[in-house]
């Protein structure tokens, strides 16, 4: 996945619109964007949607959930996992124990539903509080279910009592800078995939692109959008440019061409194993792309 759009999930018109936005992903919002008065019709519209699409080709549909202090979590839980959905996003996750003990709600569900034993996905938000912060190296094994780790830089800076998160130049304080990189260590400790924040300002396309940009240099796969306009520049920054997927074929080609060789030069740059792995995940993730994207132009061909 490479874009993820946030939906909140009381508004069927957005919902509907979002299918066509070019989405990898949409994440329907119970959480932070819906009213705690319209939680309940929220629920209902979610389920209803997801069914409704089960079987057709589009993105894959994400239910983020209310955290697990706030007492949302089950009727939650109860409404949308009969409907299948691709993955439960937990927000305000605090570490691999967290991520357990919605696996559990989830199996218990999965099981009245008759749905298959870990056939739905987590994905957890896991630095949104400084609690959270620092068990960002508890992931690793936590659950089967576990496929990724995103940040969000906007409930930290509420948890750390901040004015704001960015400063003047457009660019995170060093509080956000910090857990963005640890979300990313703690994504690569634990084997999963690591998500990019949302970029709120939405009608800033050369701040978003440029964030992109930074996201896919530092190793993220992906990045979260608010707003249907942002969907294309991120499918565009996370999809590996022809010159990137190039040099990587040149780079295993002359691994492959000569065995036994440790170092190799090319264009005037040394290239040994580090290289090699990382020319390695570079095509998987292409491959990765290539299959959940058959229509999609915008991915450069086999
Ligand atoms: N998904 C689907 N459609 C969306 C959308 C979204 N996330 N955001 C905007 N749209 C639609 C609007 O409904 C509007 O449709 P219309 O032309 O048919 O009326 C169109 O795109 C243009 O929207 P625009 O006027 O530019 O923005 P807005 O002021 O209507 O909405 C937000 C701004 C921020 C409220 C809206 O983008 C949004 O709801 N984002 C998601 C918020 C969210 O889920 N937050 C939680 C995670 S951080
Ligand atoms: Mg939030």
């Amino acid at each position: 996945m490479r874009s993820l759009l946030f939906v909140p999930a009381d508004n069927e018109k957005k919902l509907e619109k979002a299918l066509a936005s070019g989405a990898d992903a949409l994440i329907i919002d119970l959480e932070d964007s819906v009213a705690l008065s319209a939680k309940p019709a929220a629920r209902a519209v979610a389920s209803r949607f997801i069914r409704a699409q089960a079987g057709r080709p589009g993105p894959r549909l994400i239910v983020r959930v209310n955290g697990l202090g706030t007492g949302e979590t089950d009727a939650d839980l109860d409404a949308i996992i009969p409907a299948m959905p691709h993955a439960v996003m937990l927000p305000k996750a605090e570490g691999g124990m967290s991520v357990q003990h919605l696996g559990a709600k989830m199996a218990v569900r999965e099981a009245e539903g008759d749905v298959a034993d870990g056939a739905i996905k987590i994905i957890a938000i896991a630095s949104e509080t400084a609690r959270g912060v620092f068990q960002l190296g508890t992931f690793a094994g936590a659950s089967h279910r576990l496929a990724a780790l995103a940040w969000g830089g906007e409930d930290l800076s509420a948890d750390l009592g901040a004015e704001r998160n960015r400063l003047d130049d457009g660019s995170y304080a060093d509080p956000y800078r910090l857990v963005r990189a640890m979300t990313l260590l703690g994504a690569a400790a634990a084997g999963l995939d690591p998500y990019d924040s949302v970029y709120t300002n939405f009608r800033d396309e050369a701040g978003l692109r440029a964030e992109c940009e930074a996201g896919r240099r530092d190793g993220f796969v992906a990045k979260m959008a608010i707003h249907p306009a942002q969907v294309p520049v991120i499918n565009e920054a996370f999809t590996p440019s022809a010159a990137t997927i190039a040099r990587a074929r040149a780079i295993l080609a002359a691994f492959a061409d000569n065995p036994g060789l440790g170092v190799v030069g090319i264009d005037g740059e040394m290239i040994d194993l580090p290289h090699v792995k990382r020319a390695e995940r570079l095509l998987a993730r292409l491959d990765l792309v290539r299959s959940a994207h058959l229509n999609d132009r915008t991915v450069p061909p086999a």
